[in-house]
């Protein structure tokens, strides 16, 4: 994997991330290998039934770092459940900073985090963005990165990162937030469109592609996709992250027509 170069340093902090295809989940490695610290997956939280509200001591020093990608100009709705559900014991208000991926532009989502924390009475300390290869397929006009545009995002990644993780060590914001164009239209417009109207999976299909290799399924965050003679059913419980289309290796996932002649792609 794209290995970041950093001396792990002396900061306590654990790292909850949220990944579709890669990006977020390689970020957030990153950052939780340069503290020599605990990688959370949100979405597992979510799923064990005993961890509904899931639980974290930390010590006092202990900061806990958000990283997820923006979907639809905003949080994923996901990241949001798990923001009003999770509890930091010891600390009435934890010290958080965040790093959102994104294909373009985050819009409002960095307001919409604070919003959310605001709800429990946290506030997120730095807010970092970092463009990544764009995951988003499914409407018209959206595609992946031609693989240029790909690698040279992935390039600067890498070498914005570790300024970031000292960023973050030392506390300090970095200018790097991209809100872009008609950020009011796209996150108090279509990304509650979004919320409401785009988490349906009933438009995925296999084709008769599929090799049953079930690698939709072990990818899928919330364990939305049931085998049924080895081949996915979608159930009801979509958040629209995209893994299953993105990792499927032989192309047979579809959703509705849109897909069928965009590109694919996995952070590796
Ligand atoms: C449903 C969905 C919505 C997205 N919306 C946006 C967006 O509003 N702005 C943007 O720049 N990228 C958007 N993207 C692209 C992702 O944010 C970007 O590719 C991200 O790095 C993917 O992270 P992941 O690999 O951890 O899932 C979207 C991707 C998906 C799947």
């Amino acid at each position: 994997r794209l290995l970041v170069e950093i001396e792990p340093m002396d900061f306590q902090s654990i790292v909850v991330q949220f990944s579709g295809t890669g990006n977020s989940l390689w970020v957030a490695r990153s950052v939780a290998d340069a503290f020599s610290e605990q990688l959370i997956p949100m979405s597992e939280y979510l799923l064990k039934d005993t961890l509904k509200q899931p639980f974290f001591s930390l010590s006092e020093r202990e900061s806990v770092g958000f990283v997820f990608p923006v979907h639809s100009w905003g949080v994923p709705p996901l990241v949001k459940d798990f923001i009003r559900r999770v509890r930091f014991d010891s600390h009435e208000s934890p010290l958080i900073y965040a790093i959102f991926t994104c294909g373009d532009e985050c819009g409002y989502t960095g307001r919409m985090f604070q919003h959310l924390l605001a709800e429990r009475g946290w506030k997120s300390r730095h807010i970092y963005a970092l463009q990544m290869p764009n995951s988003y397929i499914v409407f018209p006009g959206f595609d992946v990165d031609d693989k240029a545009l790909e690698e040279k995002k992935k390039r600067r990644a890498k070498e914005k990162l570790p300024s970031l993780i000292r960023a973050i060590a030392d506390d300090e914001p970095a200018d790097c937030y991209i809100t872009g164009s008609m950020p009011f239209l796209k996150s108090k417009v279509i990304y509650p469109l979004f919320c409401k109207y785009a988490l349906n999976s009933r438009p995925f299909y296999a084709t008769d592609d599929c090799i049953a290799c079930s690698l939709c399924a072990s990818q899928c965050p919330t364990a939305n996709i049931t085998l049924i003679d080895k081949k996915p059913r979608w159930e009801r419980n979509c958040t629209q992250c995209l893994a299953c289309i993105h990792h499927c290796p032989v192309r047979a996932i579809e959703y509705g027509k849109t897909t069928q002649k965009k590109g694919r792609y996995t952070f590796r």
